[in-house]
């Protein structure tokens, strides 16, 4: 299996996924990452290139029908996996793209975002019982945004300096299986139908509630997403 770590940092993925691959290359705009990466797992990887993510996958020979990807069936990679970096992009429909262009169809793109919830209501909706502690801290760091909300408020560059990007977003970069199969109402619709491109070149294949890191002793809520290339 031919695999993509993007935004691989110092290397912390390498491990898990170099038994399964036949050739790995990790892609990370910070030499100094690199460097560290280079040092502690470079033996783990075939390639350790540096750019931005996006503009790599575009132009690196590396990745160019390495193992006989043709125009059919688009490039040779078999997995890209961005862990925890979608939150230093913003926004993804550059580097969505770029994945695109270098998965063969059928390959797999994996990778983690942290959560825009969308609007919060001031008490729980259900119970009608107030937010606790966790959800209060929650909307704070969401709301101290130094700005920059899309006109959709789908996607916010947070206090922390990370990106937060709502399922809404995301959801514009690939089919759920309710469109696949057919049944989507179009636009409003069921399901995720509402906010599914259909020019999106990937199906959805998972789509998961994770905790990536905690920040202040409170996890911070993100999401993975299993995307395959159509
Ligand atoms: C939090 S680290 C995650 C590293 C690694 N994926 C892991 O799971 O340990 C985020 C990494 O994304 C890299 N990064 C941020 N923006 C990038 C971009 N546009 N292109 C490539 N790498 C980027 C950073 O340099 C950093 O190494």
């Amino acid at each position: 299996m031919q695999v993509v770590d993007l935004g691989c940092g110092t290397g912390l993925c390498a491990p898990l996924f170099r038994p399964l691959a036949r050739y790995m290359v990790g892609i990370d705009l910070s030499p100094g990452m690199l460097a560290i990466a280079r040092q502690q797992r470079g033996h783990l990887y075939d390639a350790l290139l540096q750019g931005d993510g996006a503009e790599t996958l575009l132009s690196a020979s590396e990745l160019r029908h390495r193992s006989g990807g043709s125009p059919s069936t688009g490039g040779s990679v078999d997995l890209v996996l961005a862990a925890d970096v979608f939150v230093y992009v913003g926004e993804l429909e550059r580097t969505m793209r770029a994945c695109a262009h270098v998965l063969r169809v059928g390959g797999l793109l994996a990778f983690t975002v942290e959560e825009l919830e969308l609007p919060p209501p001031a008490l729980d909706a259900v119970s009608g019982t107030p937010e606790t502690t966790t959800t209060q801290q929650q909307r704070r760091r969401r709301t101290d945004a130094h700005g920059q909300h899309s006109p959709r408020h789908e996607l916010v560059l947070q206090a922390s300096g990370r990106y937060a990007h709502s399922r809404a977003y995301v959801g514009r970069f690939f089919h759920s299986s309710v469109d696949s199969e057919g049944e989507g109402e179009g636009e409003g619709g069921a399901g995720s139908a509402s906010r599914t491109s259909h020019a999106a070149p990937f199906h959805l294949e998972r789509e998961e509630s994770v905790v990536v890191r905690h920040e202040a002793g409170v996890p911070v809520a993100s999401v993975l997403f299993v995307l395959r290339k159509v």
